[in-house]
C-alpha cells in the first residue's frame, strides 16, 4: 500500500522529531519557556534508574499536558480479559474456527476479545492474547498502561494515530503501541481483523543474535517509526485508559494527539513481517522455531522468554534424510499460534486465517496425520514454501482461557482427530 506518511527507521535509534520547526529545545529538555508555547512533558516506559540499555524515554512538547482532564468514570469493556483469572487450565490442545467479522458497528477497542492469557498485570508479569474485529473507526482515544500492544492485523489496513506520529499497518506487518501512549485506530477498508498480544511484561525487543553475527533475522533498519504529527482539534473528546485490568473514561477538551515534536527512544513502531532474514538449515533437521523469533519480550530467566513473538515465513526447505514439517513436540513454553494468509506447513486443514490454536505447557503437538504420510514419503528436492505468514505468540507461562472463546462456538470439538489416523507403525 502506497502511503504518504514518512517514517524515521532503526528500532531502538534517538529519534528526534518536529512539525514545526524549531520546536524542540537545543541542549536542554526543559527550558523556562517552551517555544511556540508548548508545554514539555516527559513519559518514562522504564523506572529512572532502569540501566541505560534498558532505559526508555521520550519528551514531548505538546500544546497541552497529560495531567488536564476531566474525572475518570468506570467504562464497561465486557470481553476484554486481564490476568490472573480463577479459571482452570487445561492441558487439552485447543484449535479455532476464524473470528467473525462483526454483525453489529464495532470499532476496534470496543471489539477485542480475550483468549487467552497468564501471569499477573499488576506485577509486570505475563500477557493477555486477544482478537480484535471491527468496521468502524474510532472516535474516542485509548491507551493501555496495562501493557504494551503488539498488533498483527490479519484482514483490513489500520491507521494507527498516536501522541507520536502516524503508523499505516497492513497485514503481513505488525505495530506495537508503547504502554502508556494515547492513540485511535482508524480503518482503511471496509473491515479489520486481527490479533493482539497485550504485554504486561519487558518490552518487546530484538533477540540476541548468538553465533548467527551481527546481521539477520529482524534487522533494526527495517522498523520504522512514525514522525511528529498533530491534530489542534478543539472539540471535547473522550479518551479511555485501560489501568488495573480495568477501563475508565475522561473528557478533554482537545485531541490528546498534540504532541508537536518529541525526541526520545520510546515509541510505537511498525515492520513489515516481508522484511525478516529467514535463517535455517541448509543441512538437515528443522531447526528449532526460536531461529524465527522477531522480537522477545525477556523475562528474569536468561533465555526463557515473558513472551516471544515467533513467526513463520515463506522459505526454503533443503534439509536432507530429514522430514521437513516442524516435529511432534512438548514444550516447557506454551504456544498460541495464529495465521495471517496461506497455509502452516504441520496442518493439511483446520487451521485457517484468523483462526488460532493453544498447546500449553508439555501439550503434545505436530503435524497432522496427512501431513505426517506425505512428509514421511516425499522426494526430498529444495521445495519452497511460499504464501505463507503463521506467527506464534510464546510465553514460559501458561496460558489460562478465558470462558468466551471456549463456548463461542469457534472453538473445533474435534481437534484432537486431527492426530488419530497416526498408528504405530514399529516392527
Ligand atoms: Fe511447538
Amino acid at each position: 500500500m502506497s502511503s504518504k506518511i514518512h517514517y524515521e527507521s532503526g528500532l531502538g535509534n534517538y529519534i528526534s522529531t518536529e512539525v514545526v520547526k524549531n520546536t524542540l529545545p537545543l541542549g536542554q529538555n526543559s527550558p523556562q519557556k517552551v517555544a511556540h508555547g508548548l508545554y514539555a512533558e516527559q513519559i518514562n516506559g522504564s523506572a529512572f534508574t532502569a540501566p541505560r540499555a534498558r532505559n526508555l524515554r521520550s519528551w514531548m512538547y505538546r500544546i497541552l499536558p497529560s495531567a488536564v482532564h476531566s474525572e475518570f468514570k468506570p467504562y464497561k469493556h465486557s470481553s476484554w480479559q486481564s490476568f490472573p483469572i480463577n479459571d482452570q487450565q487445561s492441558p487439552l490442545q485447543l484449535r479455532w474456527d476464524p473470528f467473525p467479522f462483526p454483525k453489529i458497528d464495532v470499532n476496534l477497542i470496543d471489539s477485542v476479545t480475550t483468549y487467552c492469557g497468564n501471569g499477573n498485570l499488576k506485577m509486570n508479569v505475563g500477557c493477555a492474547v486477544h482478537m480484535y474485529s471491527c468496521n468502524e473507526s474510532m472516535k474516542d482515544y485509548f491507551s493501555n498502561a496495562d501493557g504494551q500492544m503488539l498488533f498483527v492485523p490479519q484482514e483490513g489496513a489500520l491507521l494507527l494515530a498516536t501522541e507520536m506520529g502516524q503508523l499505516e499497518v497492513s497485514p503481513n506487518e505488525i505495530a506495537v503501541i508503547p504502554r502508556g501512549i494515547k492513540f485511535k485506530a482508524e480503518l482503511l477498508g471496509k473491515n479489520a481483523r486481527g490479533y493482539i498480544c497485550e504485554n504486561y511484561g519487558s518490552p518487546f525487543q530484538l533477540p540476541e543474535l548468538g553465533p548467527i553475527g551481527a546481521n539477520g533475522l529482524a534487522n533494526a533498519r527495517d522498523f520504522k517509526i512514525p514522525t511528529a504529527w498533530f491534530e489542534d482539534t478543539k472539540k471535547t473528546v473522550r479518551w479511555i485508559t485501560k489501568f488495573g485490568g480495568n477501563f475508565w473514561s475522561s473528557e478533554l477538551k482537545q485531541s490528546p494527539l498534540n504532541v508537536v515534536g518529541w525526541h526520545g527512544n520510546y515509541y510505537p513502531y511498525k515492520y513489515n513481517l516481508n522484511d525478516f532474514n529467514t535463517i535455517g538449515s541448509i543441512s538437515f533437521d528443522h531447526p528449532d522455531p526460536s531461529i524465527f523469533t522477531v522480537l522477545t519480550s525477556p523475562s528474569v530467566d536468561t533465555g526463557t522468554a515473558n513472551i516471544d513473538f515467533v513467526i513463520f515465513p515463506p522459505r526454503w526447505l533443503v534439509g536432507e534424510n530429514t522430514f521437513r514439517p516442524p516435529y511432534y513436540h512438548r514444550n516447557y513454553m506454551s504456544e498460541f499460534m495464529g495465521l495471517i494468509h496461506g497455509e502452516y506447513d504441520a496442518k493439511k486443514e483446520g487451521f485457517l486465517p484468523g483462526g488460532a490454536s493453544l498447546h500449553n505447557r508439555m501439550s503434545g503437538h505436530g503435524p497432522d496425520a496427512i501431513t505426517f504420510e506425505n512428509a514421511s514419503a516425499e522426494n526430498l528436492k529444495p521445495q519452497k514454501i511460499e504464501n505463507t505468514m503463521a506467527f506464534m505468540f510464546e510465553s514460559q507461562y501458561p496460558f489460562d482461557v478465558t470462558p468466551s472463546p471456549l463456548n463461542s462456538g469457534l472453538l473445533q470439538k474435534n481437534y484432537l482427530s486431527c492426530w488419530k489416523d497416526l498408528k504405530p507403525q514399529y516392527k
